[in-house]
């Protein structure tokens, strides 16, 4: 019987097993608690509290302006709806790079304040010490390399990452120090399909994807790009599973529809 179906609570030795097992791990972010139940009934297997909650749900055109305390607040609803999933929630920019007792405290902070299992940080050799204070306190860490928003100002675009060798070779050894520092998993995001397989490979912590092709552990998606709500974001690995933001229209403009010409409410839907 697959571990997916049988467990009752996801943890991160789950995640393990699942990769162990050839058992692929489903993740999708959540901000708030009515989305958050959805998800946790349909036994997802992570919900990230993603810092693209800068985006898609204060309209920033960055992951840069969120901050610590509205990332709490986010996934402080995330954890009230779930029962099974495990909740891992992004530290957002400027909470851990170049300071590691202010990686500490910032994920002391998430961890108490939310009941979150686990964080999640970009980057690889430059944050290894923030990581390796935030698991000495016994915080599980999620990496995440390839494109990495936060540096979106360094990069410049949004392009694939590690298409060249240095990038490739330099992506490779992070994730490997990722693994030897003692994280759980590990997000790649828009590199080559070719590339995210051989880490995968190499690595025996869970790797998991966007963008980043199928030969890889587990995939994540954007929760309100897969369902269609945001329209002008459509990168190639997105595959959109709704046109919510059609369907949502529709039912405004016709509950508007109805106010107006007096059909809502009826005799029924009074006392
Ligand atoms: O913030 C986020 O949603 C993420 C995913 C894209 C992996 O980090």
């Amino acid at each position: 019987m697959s571990l997916h179906k049988t467990v009752r609570k996801v943890t991160t030795h789950v995640l393990i097993a699942m990769k162990l097992r050839g058992e692929k791990i489903a993740m999708l972010t959540a901000y708030d608690y009515s989305m958050a139940r959805i998800l946790d009934k349909a036994a997802i297997d992570v919900i990230l509290v993603g810092d693209s909650a800068s985006n898609v749900m204060a309209g920033h055109d960055t992951t840069i302006p969120v901050t610590l305390d509205q990332m709490i607040y986010h996934a402080a609803g995330v954890v009230r709806a779930v029962r099974r999933a495990l909740v891992v929630v992004d530290l957002p920019f400027g909470t851990y790079q170049g300071n590691s007792r202010k990686a500490l405290s910032s994920a002391i902070r998430i961890m108490k304040e939310t009941g979150a299992h686990a964080v999640k940080l970009e980057g690889g050799s430059e944050v290894l010490k923030s990581i390796q204070r935030i698991l000495s306190a016994g915080i599980p860490v999620m990496g995440h390399l390839g494109l990495m928003p936060q540096s979106i100002h360094k990069f410049g675009t949004y392009v694939v990452r590690a298409t060249d060798d240095d990038e490739a070779d330099k992506l490779v050894e992070d994730a490997h120090s990722l693994e030897e520092v003692g994280c759980f998993a590990i997000v790649l995001e828009k590199i080559p399909a070719k590339l995210a397989g051989k880490v995968a490979r190499e690595i025996k912590i869970p790797i998991i994807g966007i963008g980043a092709g199928k030969d890889v552990d587990g995939q994540v998606l954007v929760l309100h790009d897969m369902l269609g709500i945001t329209q002008e974001f459509s990168p190639r690995f997105l595959r959109r599973y709704h046109n919510l933001y059609q369907e949502i229209l529709g039912a405004v403009e016709t509950y508007i529809s109805d106010v107006r010409t007096l059909d809502f409410p009826n005799d029924k839907e009074q006392y």
